[in-house]
């Protein structure tokens, strides 16, 4: 949660806000001076997604489970990428004939106002030549800081499920749908995830993984443009082919490791759907 701190005429009443504000879970300041948000949000010229603006729910339908600390959100995958930014990030990931071109794409892209507030860019880690890839929501405070996805305490969980099924971050690729952090770790808008789903596409499509697993509600969204949530979907598998791409992957979605920190009951479901990616990365169909 953010805090907007305005000028309360003295010190101590400052100070006191100040600690009403932590006490009401506010963790972290995100800009040097406080903003006008009733003058904001009247200011119908304004036409760049703010970093800070609430996400917006196309059908409005909440799912059921999400990273803790991320408000739910139904998120339908775009059919065409329309905004200005979404249309720029489509042309310079299509021009990427490599995967070094394209992770340096992202890192010199501005068209994503998340970049603003975000110290780091998160692109990937472990190992690109791997055969499965795994794709999650958006960095967090700690991946923030370090500049590499899955890397904070669900990250740890993350390593565990890879060694659970013999693999770690030689064998695995690991990226997220975000390549910068959502202020406060708020969910993602529909226009920031459109914005880097060109780069996730061509990403998905340059390594060609035998096995690409979404992790998380957020990301099984917005990689396969559907409104079930997590719950639903996990279990089941799809052929999933990039934008520009000849080659269909098979694909699935698992529970987030931060979901399963939180509901250790559902870890039995997941072993499951980790037993299944094994095999089928094993038996290659
Ligand atoms: N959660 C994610 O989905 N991705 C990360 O990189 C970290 C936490």
């Amino acid at each position: 949660m953010r805090a907007n701190l305005t000028s309360v005429g003295n010190e101590s009443s400052t100070i006191e806000l100040l600690a009403w504000h932590v006490a009401s879970g506010a963790d972290e300041a995100i800009a040097d001076s406080p903003g006008n948000r009733f003058a904001e949000e009247s200011d119908s010229r304004a036409t760049r997604a703010s970093p800070r603006r609430k996400p917006v729910a196309p059908g409005g339908q909440p799912s059921s489970v999400s990273a803790p600390g991320r408000r739910a959100t139904a998120i339908a995958r775009p059919t065409s990428f329309t905004s200005p930014a979404a249309h720029d990030a489509a042309r310079i990931a299509a021009a990427c004939a490599t995967f070094e071109d394209l992770v340096a794409a992202i890192m010199a892209f501005d068209g994503c106002a998340l970049k603003e507030t975000a110290t780091k860019t998160c692109v990937y880690d472990g190992n690109p030549a791997a055969p499965i890839m795994f794709m999650g929501e958006a960095p967090g405070a700690e991946e923030d800081r370090r500049g590499l996805p899955f890397v904070g305490r669900a990250g740890r969980l993350l390593d565990q499920m890879l060694t659970a099924i013999g693999l770690d971050r030689t064998s695995a690729y690991i990226s997220n749908v975000l390549f910068w952090r959502p202020p406060g770790n708020r969910a993602p808008t529909p226009d920031e995830i459109a914005t880097c789903l060109p780069f996730v596409e061509r990403q998905v499509a340059l390594i060609a993984p035998k096995v690409l697993v979404l992790v998380g509600g957020i990301s099984a969204k917005a990689v396969f443009g559907i409104s079930d949530g997590i719950t639903r979907q996990r279990g089941t598998w799809r052929t999933y082919r990039p934008r520009g791409s000849e080659k269909s992957i098979p694909a699935t979605a698992i529970f987030h490791p931060a979901f399963l920190l939180r509901k250790p009951l559902q870890k039995r479901e997941s072993w499951r759907d980790l037993l299944e990616i094994k095999r089928r990365l094993v038996a290659g169909d």
